[in-house]
């Protein structure tokens, strides 16, 4: 696709994350949120956060902490993270948590079809009741050279898989976000290519660090951060952690994910994090941990290696890292 106008993606590194910028716009932001109380935020906005109150799935939150999946580094603050967001649905700013509150969230409904024994359609309301739900403290790197640490709650990504019933012969799994242009203005810009699409293969949907969070901090998932269900995969670039999700089709064909059909050369499907191999436009060496004010080396597989390293023995020759 011929790229006509800047967007947040294109950014070269140094000017990724500025962080005078970031706290500037964060005070903005703040400023916005004083308006809201104050009643100046759009009625449709406002009465959608009153039919989705109280969430039905509150009492599941927290989970239980699954002490295996360990940070070094502190959970970035809860406000930080929710005022720092990529929902392009919404706006292809970082300031789109206001936006995203107009996101329905009931009913919402997955579908699960293509490769499988028998494709279905459930409730979020009961799928995030058929499984245990834990929380993983885990690390999340953005291919825009900024990290965060993020304490979901959900399941493992298998438990959906074995629900699904894949023929054997899929190999791969195609994830879709919502599509309604009446709440997400982004969804009116004709030149990305909506719905966003996301694929794994089957090997790596099934990986036990493959997670569906269905809540952060404790309680379900805030609308910015993709509710009612989305996708926690820490060995790869975040644009792969689909938000959102209302569809999960299994395939034998390697799905095109949003990204790559909005710039193939840039945003591969692999996506695993390689501090070695520069995005085109930037370096992967570090990260800056958004909230900390310090930067870090990345990571290879952002520190995830012994999970993840043996799915891709053998495939040396593919363009693995984004
Ligand atoms: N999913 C959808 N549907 N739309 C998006 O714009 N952005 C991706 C990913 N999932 C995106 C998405 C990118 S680039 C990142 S870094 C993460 O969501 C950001 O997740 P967060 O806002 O919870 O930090």
């Amino acid at each position: 696709m011929n790229i006509i106008r800047r967007r947040g993606w294109e950014m070269p590194e140094s000017l990724a994350t500025p962080e005078h910028l970031f706290f500037n716009r964060r005070a903005l932001l703040g400023a916005a949120a004083g308006a809201a109380a104050a009643g100046l935020v759009p009625g449709h906005a406002f009465a959608q956060r009153l039919t989705d109150q109280p969430d039905p799935s509150m009492d599941l939150y927290p989970g239980k902490r699954n002490e295996k999946y360990t940070l070094d580094r502190p959970v970035t603050d809860e406000k930080i993270n929710g005022n720092y967001n990529n929902f392009y649905e919404f706006n292809s700013s970082k300031q789109v948590a206001k936006q995203a509150q107009a996101l329905k969230i009931r009913p919402w409904t997955i579908k699960i079809d293509g490769m499988v024994e028998k494709p279905f359609e459930i409730g979020i309301d009961d799928l995030v009741r058929k499984f245990p739900i834990e929380e993983r403290l885990y690390r999340h790197r953005c291919v825009e050279a900024w990290s965060m640490a993020v304490p979901w709650s959900g399941f493992p990504m298998a438990k959906l898989v074995e629900l699904a019933k894949p023929l054997s012969s899929a190999t791969y799994v195609r994830m879709e976000t919502f599509l309604d242009k009446s709440i997400a203005p982004g969804q009116k810009q004709s030149w990305f290519p909506w719905p966003y699409v996301e694929g794994l293969t089957v090997k790596e949907a099934t990986n036990e660090l493959t997670f569906l969070a269905t809540g952060a901090y404790g309680k379900p998932i805030a609308k910015q951060h993709g509710a009612p269900i989305r996708l926690a995969v820490p060995w790869k670039y975040g644009f792969k952690h689909i938000k959102s999700i209302v569809r999960v089709s299994f395939t034998d064909k390697q799905p095109r994910s949003y990204w790559q059909d909005l710039q193939d050369s840039e945003y591969g499907f692999w996506a695993n994090v390689n501090p070695e191999v520069p995005h085109p436009r930037w370096s992967q060496a570090n990260e800056e941990l958004i909230g900390l004010g310090e930067r870090r080396p990345t990571l290879l597989f952002n520190g995830y290696g012994e999970f993840v390293a043996d799915l891709y023995k053998g495939m040396e020759k593919e363009r693995l890292w984004a």
